[in-house]
Parts: structure tokens; C-alpha cells; sequence
């Protein structure tokens, strides 16, 4: 049996009234692409962050397992110790791709490295490379203003597999864009993810971005309605 790479047990999350997240348990295996589709308020962004270890639960659990082995319980460390882990082993990609405006393109991808101690001339190098895997060779020095949309968010792909992550969090990264830009940047997504062996969870309210993924698990109300693993 495989074991996943990300898993959750019983998480719940509560707001005052609101229950973000009501008992949810899902696995993720090593490779997958999984898109996660659901109303607005239906709890999308507070289950990728729990996963990531940006929000702490109320209870459950959240287990990730790395290719190497040893299983880290999430919801078990400090936010010391998870700031450490999305460091070094998460990758992130969000709407808007939080890149910083006065760093060139290849200085935005390359900081990622430098916080994990890198050294900037390697750091450079291997921040080109990832440039031109995506297609964006030649745009290194502009500074993120200067590029299209779709630019800037494979400059955010790049920054969020620059580091070597495992596992790749996207939350609606194709929802600021058209519909044709949406299709090369989930290309570009999917290739540097899945296409590496890493693992892609991918909130989205698009059904072409979900059919590009493995498979689809469905959030209502806090609770995931259908995260039928593919037979
Ligand atoms: N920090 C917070 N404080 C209070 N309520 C919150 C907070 N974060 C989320 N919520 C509430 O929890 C519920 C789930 O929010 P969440 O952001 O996870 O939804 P979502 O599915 O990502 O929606 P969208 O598609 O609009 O991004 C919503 O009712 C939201 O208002
Ligand atoms: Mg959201």
C-alpha cells in the first residue's frame, strides 16, 4: 500500500458560527494532481491552508510523508517548525502571485533559494533554468510590472518549485487570467509539478483547470463531499 503523501484526520475548523471545516478526511498520494472545486465560502482556502500549515486546525490531524521517509505531523509542530516545513518542502502559488515588485523575475524566483540558504550565484543559475523550462527565457531582468499576467504567474510556478518542494499548493492560480493564458499556465503548472513527481493541490472554480488534474475532490459547507479515489 502506498502511503500518502499528505493526509488529514477528522480536521475542523470553526469561525464563530461558521464551520470552515467539518471533519474532513482525504488522502493524497505521491504524484497526483488534485483540484478542489466548491462554492465561494464553502472552505477551499482554510483546507489548503490547514494542509500547508498555515492555519492550525481546531482538531484532527494532518500527517505528511516525504519521498525520504518519516512521517511529519503537521498539526503537531509549532509555527516555528512549520514555517520551516513550507520553507523547504511546500510550494505555493496563489491568484495574485505575491511576487515582489522591486526584485527582477529572476531574483523573485532565486530569493526562495537564498532563504533556504543558498548561495545567490547558484541560486541565479538554477532561477534561469526554471525560466526557461517555463518558456520565459530572455524576461530574467525585467521586474515583475513588466510582465503579462500569465508571465507573472509562471514566475510564481517557478518560485514555487525552485526549492525542490514535494508538494506544490495552488489556490485559484489560473483566476486572474483568460481563458487560453489559463491553459498554458496550468501546462506549465501541471509539467513542473506532476510531470517532476512531485504532487499538486490545486484550488479552482474552473472545470478546464479541474480536468487538467488526476482527479477532483468537492468541498460543501466545510465538509468534502466527494473525494472519490480513481479505481
Ligand atoms: N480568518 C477568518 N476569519 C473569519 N472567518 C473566516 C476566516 N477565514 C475564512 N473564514 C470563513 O470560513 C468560510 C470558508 O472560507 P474559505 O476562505 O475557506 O472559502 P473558499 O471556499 O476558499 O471561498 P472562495 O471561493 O470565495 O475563495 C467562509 O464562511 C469564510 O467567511
Ligand atoms: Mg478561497
Amino acid at each position: 500500500m502506498n502511503i500518502p503523501v499528505i493526509e488529514t484526520q477528522s480536521l475542523t475548523k470553526t469561525y464563530g458560527a461558521t464551520m470552515a471545516l467539518a471533519d474532513v478526511n482525504i488522502a493524497v498520494q505521491r504524484g497526483e494532481s488534485v483540484a478542489i472545486m466548491g462554492a465561494s465560502g464553502s472552505g477551499k482556502t482554510t483546507l489548503l491552508h490547514t494542509l500547508a500549515g498555515i492555519t492550525a486546525p481546531d482538531s484532527g490531524k494532518v500527517t505528511f510523508t516525504p519521498a525520504a521517509g518519516g512521517a511529519v505531523e503537521v498539526t503537531a509542530k509549532n509555527e516555528r517548525e512549520r514555517s520551516r516545513l513550507r520553507r523547504e518542502s511546500f510550494g505555493f502559488v496563489f491568484q495574485q502571485g505575491l511576487l515582489i515588485p522591486e526584485l527582477t523575475a529572476v531574483e523573485n524566483i532565486a530569493l526562495a533559494m537564498m532563504i533556504n540558504g543558498s548561495a545567490r550565484k547558484a541560486a541565479l543559475e538554477h532561477a534561469s533554468g526554471w525560466m526557461a523550462s517555463l518558456g520565459l527565457a530572455g524576461l530574467e531582468e525585467r521586474r515583475i510590472g513588466e510582465l503579462s499576467g500569465g508571465q507573472a504567474q509562471r514566475v510564481a510556478i517557478a518560485r514555487a518549485q525552485v526549492t525542490g518542494a514535494e508538494l506544490v499548493f495552488a489556490d485559484e492560480p489560473t483566476g486572474a487570467l483568460d481563458s487560453r493564458t489559463s491553459g498554458e499556465v496550468m501546462d506549465a503548472l501541471i509539467w513542473s509539478s506532476t510531470g517532476q513527481g512531485r504532487t499538486l493541490l490545486v484550488v479552482t472554480h474552473d472545470p478546464d483547470v479541474a480536468a487538467r488534474c488526476s482527479r477532483t475532490v468537492h468541498v460543501r459547507d466545510g465538509s468534502v463531499v466527494d473525494a472519490a479515489v480513481p479505481a
